[in-house]
């Protein structure tokens, strides 16, 4: 099949959260399967300052797109120096609209993903690229779908394709006030969106993918349910309802060349199921590099986050403070967004020196080297459509605790020392009760050393990687394009 894919996060170029990690492994996972993937995704100043480059000539553009106060200047480029055989990444070149970092607020990001759109859509027919499936990743690229029918809606490469709208994060919806429609010249977008502008004038460019995409997708089963409650819809639980026949959950693959202790290229040292030695180094480095102190008998309670409320940060800042007053267990945390949350985290590091760090950066090898060298990995999210972190933890040995939600739900199972099944503490309630029983009760686990080391087991064994997930796609996108058995 053809697949061509519209993302806002495509790692390790431009990554923020876990969107960039599965636009990365899918495609490559596709394109290993001999489909022909097209990605398509911002040129962000980020990158350009990382020294991500672009092959010099363009293969749309350089064009002008039409805003009502001038144009803004923007051309496709193939990414350069990838390897040939993988998924073949364009990026859209727009100086003015992409500086700075992957996300931007306001006016200026309805722009950025609505001409991230209209570029790829152009790519297409500039390329003469039949796509059987648009691919569209959360609101960034929602537009396309609806360009698929209003503006597109006459190209030959598009006769036969479906749009399919994977839904990663429904906290983020893209809302804008409908004048930037107008504005950007988007005429056919905007009358098929007329409908939709709510009263106080606002278009919800999650809400109109989700009604025009001819399928859709969401990072987990059990979320796929969830975003059909009032609970966790966002406000589009309803729409989701009555979409639901069209509506699918597949959780998350893990790409493991990249993400596994035996040969992670950000680790000092390298380890197994078979040969955990390697571990208890990882363990020490990341103690040494954070000013930790945790001898041997003493867990290491990792985080790897974004600071954001959906992330149950503040349960933890709640928590913490009484349970290190009654444990004794060390902290390594990682995360950067909401200044709240940052302070609240850097408070505990304050009040428990030795004993909580916190490292307010986005920095993937020390995410690596905190997985790996921490015992248990906190992940108490409010709501998590899928989640890697606790994937990424459990393959290195270090044990999830979890809150019992989206894909949390349906990759930890809660640990039974009478039978010894199970990979990981599992609470239910989001708030500080449920946190603390589940750290405290994985707390307990940990001073049974034989325990301990059956569940740490449990979790190096599972899998899921892309060859679990990848097929359940691939179904999906061949019953689209009609070629399925
Ligand atoms: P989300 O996409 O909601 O952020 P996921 O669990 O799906 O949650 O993915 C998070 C991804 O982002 C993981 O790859 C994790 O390692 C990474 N990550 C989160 N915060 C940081 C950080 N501060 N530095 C480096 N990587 C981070
Ligand atoms: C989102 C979700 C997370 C998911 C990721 C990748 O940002 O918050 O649960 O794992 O996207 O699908």
């Amino acid at each position: 099949m053809r697949i061509l894919t519209l993302c806002a996060e495509f790692a390790p170029a431009a990554k923020v959260g876990g969107l960039a990690d599965v636009t990365a492994g899918l495609s490559q996972w596709l394109s290993g399967r001999g489909h022909q993937v097209v990605v398509v995704l911002p040129y962000y100043g980020a990158m350009r300052a990382q020294g991500v480059r672009l092959e010099p000539h363009p293969a749309v553009g350089p064009r002008s797109w039409p805003v009502s106060d001038g144009g803004i200047g923007y051309a496709v480029h193939r990414l350069a120096g990838t390897s040939s055989g993988g998924p073949a990444i364009y990026c859209v070149d727009a100086p003015e609209l992409y500086g700075g970092a992957v996300y931007a607020s306001g006016e200026r990001e309805a722009l950025r993903f609505l001409l991230l759109s209209r570029a790829a859509l152009e790519l297409a027919v500039a390329a003469g690229f039949s796509p059987d499936v648009l691919h569209c990743h959360d609101w960034h690229a929602a537009p396309a779908a609806l360009m698929l029918r209003a503006g597109f809606a006459g190209q030959r490469v598009f006769r036969q394709t479906w749009s399919v709208l994977t839904i990663h994060n429904i906290g983020y919806q893209g809302t804008f006030d409908s004048e930037v429609l107008g504005r950007s010249g988007e005429s056919a977008l905007a009358a098929l969106l007329a409908t939709q502008a709510d009263s106080t004038g606002e278009v919800n460019l999650l809400r109109a993918g989700i009604t025009h995409a001819d399928a859709l997708t969401t990072v987990s089963p059990t979320h796929a349910l969830e975003i059909q409650t009032p609970a966790y819809g966002m406000g589009l639980d309803e729409l989701l309802r009555t979409r639901r026949h069209r509506l699918v959950g597949i959780l998350n693959g893990v790409d493991y060349r990249y993400w596994s202790p035996e040969h992670d290229p950000h680790l000092p040292q390298h380890y197994s199921l078979a040969d955990r030695h390697g571990k208890q180094a990882v363990r020490a480095a990341l103690l040494a590099e954070l000013g930790l102190e945790a001898p041997a008998g003493v867990p290491v309670v990792g985080l790897v986050s974004r600071l954001a409320a959906q992330k149950g940060i503040d349960l933890i800042i709640a928590a913490l403070p009484a349970l290190l007053r009654r444990r004794n267990f060390a902290c390594a945390l990682l995360g950067d967004g909401d200044p709240a949350l940052v302070a609240g985290l850097r408070a505990l590091a304050r009040e428990f020196p030795g004993r909580v760090a916190h490292v307010q950066a986005q920095d993937e090898p020390l995410a690596h080297r905190l997985i790996a060298g921490s015992d248990l990995l906190l992940v108490p999210s409010r709501y998590e459509p899928c989640g890697l972190t606790q994937l990424y933890a459990m393959r290195y040995g270090t044990v999830p605790v979890v809150r019992l939600t989206g894909g949390l739900a349906d990759t930890v199972l809660h640990f039974d020392p009478a039978t010894g099944a199970g990979t990981g503490s599992v609470f239910r309630d989001a708030d500080v009760g449920g946190l603390t029983w589940g750290l405290e009760t994985a707390l307990d686990w940990f001073a049974d050393r034989a325990a301990w080391e059956r569940l740490v087991a449990n979790g190096m064994r599972q899998d899921f990687s892309w060859d679990h997930q990848g097929p359940k796609y691939e179904l999906l996108f061949s019953r689209l394009a009609g070629a399925a058995p």
